[in-house]
């Protein structure tokens, strides 16, 4: 057992629900990018830590990432979920309803960056962020995010080391090169306190300051 393992079958318990979403999304013929388990709690905690009643996620699928934050939301707390594709989101809303949360979420279908436009239109603001969606597309999700925060809100990104190839000067894709621009911009914002966890794939962690 390496140390990982150790620390996940101690730390770490996913039950029968969040198991069975993760099969049916394979089962569908899905892409199995869901979070680990791991940043799954992880994710639920840092709601719980932060005391966050409104939490906005970008990037669905099927509601996997979902749950664990709707999870940690306190009874009034609610969950506005943004998916490019329609059948994502409606599967997403089945699991979470599956999992007795389907009153904590709504789900915004399109490109994040129009739903993103409007939610700042009518003036929306939350206390979490979760940007898991289209890598070209994270620099402009930061910016909305910082937009859209409150006070000492908390943005969670994952994927930030992308398999690896933010390190590798070799590697030149639209993605690769957003997801440095992504995090220079993480590590140097003037309104954020940050860090990038090397756990999973990246997980980059900022509260939002005054
Ligand atoms: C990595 S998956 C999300 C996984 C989910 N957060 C979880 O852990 O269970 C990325 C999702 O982003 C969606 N997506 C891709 N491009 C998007 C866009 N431009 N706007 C909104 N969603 C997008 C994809 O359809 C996909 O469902």
């Amino acid at each position: 057992m390496n140390p990982e393992e150790y620390v996940n079958q101690l730390f770490v318990q996913e039950d029968d629900v969040l198991a069975k979403v993760r099969h049916t999304i394979v089962e569908r013929g899905m892409p199995a990018i869901f979070v680990p388990p791991e940043i799954g709690h992880f994710l639920g905690m840092l709601v719980t830590m932060s005391r966050s009643r409104d939490v906005l996620e970008i990037g669905a699928l099927g509601g996997y990432s979902g749950i664990w934050l709707a999870r940690a939301l306190p009874s009034d707390g609610h969950l506005t979920s943004l998916e490019l594709n329609p059948d994502y989101a409606t599967l997403a809303h089945d699991h979470l309803t599956q999992a007795g949360l389907g009153d904590k979420v709504h789900y915004e279908v399109g490109p994040a960056v129009e739903s993103l436009n409007r939610l700042q239109s009518q003036g929306k603001t939350f206390d979490f962020f979760f940007i898991d969606a289209d890598k070209e597309n994270y620099p402009a999700y930061l910016d909305y995010a910082v937009s859209l925060a409150r006070r000492g809100a908390i943005i969670v990104a994952d994927n930030a080391l992308f398999h690896g190839r933010v390190l590798d000067p070799n590697h030149d894709s639209a993605d690769a090169r957003a997801l440095r621009e992504f995090n220079q911009q993480f590590a140097t914002h003037s309104r954020l306190t940050s860090t990038l966890l090397t756990i999973g794939d990246g997980l980059a962690v900022a509260v939002v300051n005054s």
